[in-house]
């Protein structure tokens, strides 16, 4: 077993000392990474079950990666992009444009999947201004849901937590049910509840008046805000019929499903029947390589908010050109490698262990997802799907048992768990079936682990 890192009394302060509290046994500290593996600098090695925060989507060190930033480090690191264009941006415009498909061929870069959500608001908001219709202001989210942590993106994202800290400073906007499939309300299906959720859509959109509803944001494979959530097929046309209907913009955040993690390139590509409007990306574009964020809209949008006096919007870092040829690199080596048919092939795998470790497992209820974008949903009983008690903080304890056996997973709750306690299973796109299978013998290890230290203080049965 690998022993707790070493004591607060000798350390200097790190960003992890604004989270955990003072005298808090130390995060172990990176020394290198290498493939699927994090390396700590005491020597211990960490398998990266869920990609860092599912970022991660090439592993660590890879050469072809590092070679494209060392070539393109001895060119230009960086140009402000009012004043240069870059080749650098071209190609990996030209790149994510092709792979994203028809409607979505203008892809405007940012820093991170909250820069992108924001953009993409303020874009469809300035949008709405030029093409006459600037009653059109609310963006309708689901709760629970997730688009970051800056005040826009926040403000769109479904966390009853984050709200009652910050919600005074956040312009309010309604949210409607995520259509949930473990949990049911009486005499329902996972369809059925499905459709009601996409009928709350409507009902929102309505009360609101649609003539001021610009957009409805929505994860089309959650990620950790519902555990993976993949949603009846019903569900993502109905959402898109709604939309269409009332001239509201449908926003797809695949910040952390997009660019090959769920078996397709964008998961919008497994419901071709409903296709967004745009669409939001970061996280796998650039794979943890460079911060990186996109946010994909139609060239006739562009062009019609171009020629009304350019999009009012940028960060310093806009298409910074290093990250733009990072991110190229990355995308590139997702087609050589074909990593979105290994995510698709590996993902069916990986989900045939998880479900055999639910079947010995008493805590877990429910494994979901699509591809490598998957989660496993923790219980105190199977039977009755009750929750382990909140207070226990599970997948926190869970990722803390999984470190001293050599597994690095992924956490953060949204709405304080009252919507279910999940770990996020995700590694790497290149991800090998020997590396499913020690992940899978490593997480059923820790989940024993976990049961047996409820177990002992009486939250599961014996
Ligand atoms: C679905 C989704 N949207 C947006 C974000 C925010 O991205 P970032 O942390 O890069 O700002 C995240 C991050 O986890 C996410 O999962």
């Amino acid at each position: 077993m690998i022993q707790p890192a070493t004591p607060a009394a000798t350390r200097s302060h790190t960003q992890a000392d604004f989270s955990r509290p003072p005298g808090a046994r130390r995060l172990p500290r990176i020394d290198r990474a290498e493939g699927i593996w994090l390396i700590d600098t005491e020597g211990n090695r960490y398998l990266d079950a869920s990609s860092g925060p599912v970022a991660s989507n090439l592993g660590h060190g890879h050469p072809r990666i590092l070679a494209a930033m060392a070539a393109q480090a001895k060119k230009a690191v960086f140009a402000y992009p009012s004043q240069f264009e870059s080749e650098a941006n071209a190609a990996f415009s030209e790149r994510l444009a092709r792979l994203a498909g028809p409607g979505l061929d203008c892809p405007f870069i940012v820093s991170g999947g909250s820069e992108a959500v924001e953009s993409a608001i303020k874009f469809l908001r300035q949008h709405a201004v030029v093409a006459g219709e600037g009653s059109r202001w609310k963006v309708i989210g689901r709760q629970p849901g997730y688009h970051g942590n800056t005040l826009g993106a926040l403000a769109v994202s479904g966390d009853a937590h984050a709200h009652e800290v910050f919600g005074p400073l956040l312009r309010a906007v309604e949210r409607v049910p995520a259509p949930m499939t473990y949990r049911l309300p009486p005499n329902h299906t996972a369809e059925t509840h499905a459709l009601a959720c996409a009928q709350a859509l409507d009902e929102a959109i309505l009360r609101e008046g649609p003539e001021t509803v610009l957009a409805f944001i929505m994860e089309p494979v959650g990620g950790l805000a519902t555990g993976a959530l993949v949603a009846p097929d019903a569900y993502y046309a109905e959402v898109r019929r709604i939309c269409s209907r009332h001239g509201v913009k449908l926003i797809f955040d695949e910040v952390m499903s997009g660019a090959g993690r769920t078996g397709k390139f964008l998961a919008a590509d497994h419901w071709p029947g409903a296709r967004p409007d745009v669409v939001v990306m970061a996280k796998g574009l650039s794979a943890g390589y460079a911060p990186m964020g996109a946010a994909l809209f139609p060239r006739a949008m562009v062009e019609r908010v171009a020629a009304a006096g350019g999009f009012m919007h940028g960060f310093t870092y806009s298409a910074h050109v290093m990250n733009c040829a990072v991110g190229d690199a990355v995308l590139a080596e997702v087609e050589d490698a074909d990593l979105v048919g290994n995510a698709a092939r590996m993902g069916t795998l990986l989900r045939g262990r998880l479900d055999a470790l639910a079947d010995a497992s008493p805590i877990i209820g429910d494994v979901r997802g699509l591809g490598l974008l998957l989660a496993v949903e923790l219980v105190a009983d199977k039977a009755t799907k009750a929750m382990i008690p909140l207070e226990r903080m599970a997948p926190y304890r869970v990722q803390e048992l999984a470190l001293a056996r050599g597994l690095a997973l992924y956490c953060r709750r949204t709405s304080r768990g009252t919507y279910g306690d999940w770990l996020m299973i995700a590694p790497p796109l290149t991800v090998t079936a020997d590396e499913v299978a020690l992940l899978t013998e490593r997480l059923g290890l820790v989940l024993d682990d976990y049961a047996a230290e409820l177990r002992a203080d009486g939250v599961v049965a014996a």
